[in-house]
C-alpha cells in the first residue's frame, strides 16, 4: 500500500478512456484499491479514479464524511465502483462548485444531474445498484467521467466560474489542492 502521485491537468493519460475491469478478486486489483485508498485519504479527496494514478481500468473509490475540502455536504459512504454505469434519473441538473485532485488549487462551477441510479461492481465482483441525490449523484459523476477522459474544466459552462480556491472563497479556508 503506497500514496502514489497523482496525474495533473495536462497528462494524456487523464484523457485516455479506461477499460473495463475483467477480473475481480485479485491480488491485483486489491493492491490498486489499496494503493487508490491510500492517495485518496492522504490527500483529502471525495473521490478518485485509477487513471489519476495512471492505472487505465474502470475502477473509482468516493467518500466524503467530514471532509475538509467539502465542508457542507452530506455524507457519503465510502464505495468501490467498477465498472460503473450511470442512469439520470431526470433531465434536471444542478450548478455545484467541484474540485479535482488532477487540477489542484482551482474549483468550477459544474453542472451535474441531480438524480441518478448508477450500476457496477464491487471489488469481490458483487453487484452495485444505487439510486442517489445530491452531491453523491455529483461525485458519481465527476469520477464516473474520469473514466470516459474527462475532467470537469471541460464541463464549466461559462469560464467565469472557474478560479483559484484561495481566491473565490477567500474567507471558507479550504485546503488549496
Ligand atoms: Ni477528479
Amino acid at each position: 500500500m503506497a500514496v502514489r502521485d497523482v496525474l495533473k491537468m495536462g497528462d494524456p493519460r487523464l484523457l485516455t478512456p479506461a477499460a473495463p475491469v475483467t477480473a475481480f478478486d485479485t491480488p491485483e486489483l486489491r493492491a490498486l484499491l489499496a494503493d487508490m485508498h491510500d492517495t485518496m485519504r492522504a490527500l483529502n479527496g471525495a473521490g478518485l479514479a485509477a487513471p489519476q494514478i495512471g492505472v487505465g481500468l474502470q475502477v473509482v473509490i468516493f467518500e466524503v464524511n467530514g471532509n475538509p475540502r467539502y465542508p457542507e455536504v452530506e455524507p457519503v459512504p465510502f464505495t468501490v465502483l467498477i465498472n460503473p454505469v450511470l442512469m439520470p434519473l431526470t433531465e434536471a441538473m444542478d450548478e455545484g462548485w467541484e474540485g479535482c485532485l488532477s487540477v489542484p488549487g482551482m474549483r468550477g462551477l459544474v453542472p451535474r444531474y441531480t438524480r441518478l441510479r448508477y450500476q457496477g461492481f464491487d471489488a469481490a465482483g458483487r453487484v452495485i445498484d444505487r439510486s442517489v441525490t445530491g452531491f453523491h449523484a455529483r461525485v458519481v459523476q465527476h469520477e464516473t467521467d474520469h473514466l470516459r477522459g474527462i475532467l470537469y474544466p471541460m464541463r464549466i459552462r461559462d469560464l467565469r466560474n472557474f478560479g483559484y480556491t484561495e481566491t473565490l472563497f477567500p474567507d471558507q479556508n479550504l485546503p488549496d489542492d
